[in-house]
This record gives structure tokens, C-alpha cells and sequence, in this order.
């Protein structure tokens, strides 16, 4: 892994939700715990929806426009037969850190 600093951990609510830009483009930081963050993609799977204006319940996300809830773990929908990528992510002294890779993986797809 190439971990990159992506940002405070302070800069993402609690229960909460923000994109990050990073250099290979944004992601949604979700926050479920003081320490506990999920790096995902923002752009829901079903007709786009901005996740990071979802409602963040446990580890997973409700998204804001029809309701499909995706586990932040594994990226995967509820009952349906969809996803959304997910990044390896960590908090480090109270910074964000992501796979580098894993985003540029993602920005060369
Ligand atoms: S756009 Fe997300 S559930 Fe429809």
C-alpha cells in the first residue's frame, strides 16, 4: 500500500460524511466512530446519488435519493445487485490516510 494524507480526521463529522479531494480526484470520507473511518466512491450505483448526503447509520450509509444502503465494509447494496468501490483507509495521529494506489487504480479505470 501507498498511504497518502488526505486530511484531519476532525474534518469529517461524526455520523457524518465529507468529500475529500485528493490528487487522483475525490472521495467520501464517512466517520462512524472517533477513529473509525470508510474512504468509498460518492456517486451512488443506482441514478448517481451523492452518498456523502447520505444518512450514516453503523457502517453503512442510507443514500439520499431512493434508499438503498450500502455497507461501508464491503461497498455492497442491500437486496440489490450493485455496489460502490471502497478504498483501504486508515487514521493515523488524527490524519486520513488512503491507498494511494487504490484511488489511482480507480482514476485510470
Ligand atoms: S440514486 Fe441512490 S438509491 Fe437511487
Amino acid at each position: 500500500m501507498s498511504w497518502v494524507d488526505i486530511g484531519a480526521v476532525e474534518a469529517v463529522p461524526e455520523r457524518g460524511a465529507r468529500v475529500l479531494k485528493t490528487a487522483m480526484g475525490c472521495v467520501a470520507v464517512f466517520r462512524t466512530g472517533p477513529e473509525e473511518v470508510f474512504a468509498v466512491s460518492d456517486t451512488c450505483p443506482h441514478k448517481a446519488g451523492p452518498l456523502s448526503e447520505g444518512i450514516v447509520h453503523g457502517q453503512s450509509v442510507t443514500c439520499p435519493l431512493h434508499n438503498w444502503v450500502f455497507d461501508l465494509n464491503t461497498g455492497e447494496a442491500q437486496g440489490e445487485d450493485a455496489s460502490i468501490a471502497t478504498y483501504p483507509v486508515r487514521v493515523e495521529a488524527g490524519r486520513i490516510l488512503v491507498d494511494a494506489r487504490a484511488l489511482a487504480a480507480r482514476s485510470a479505470a
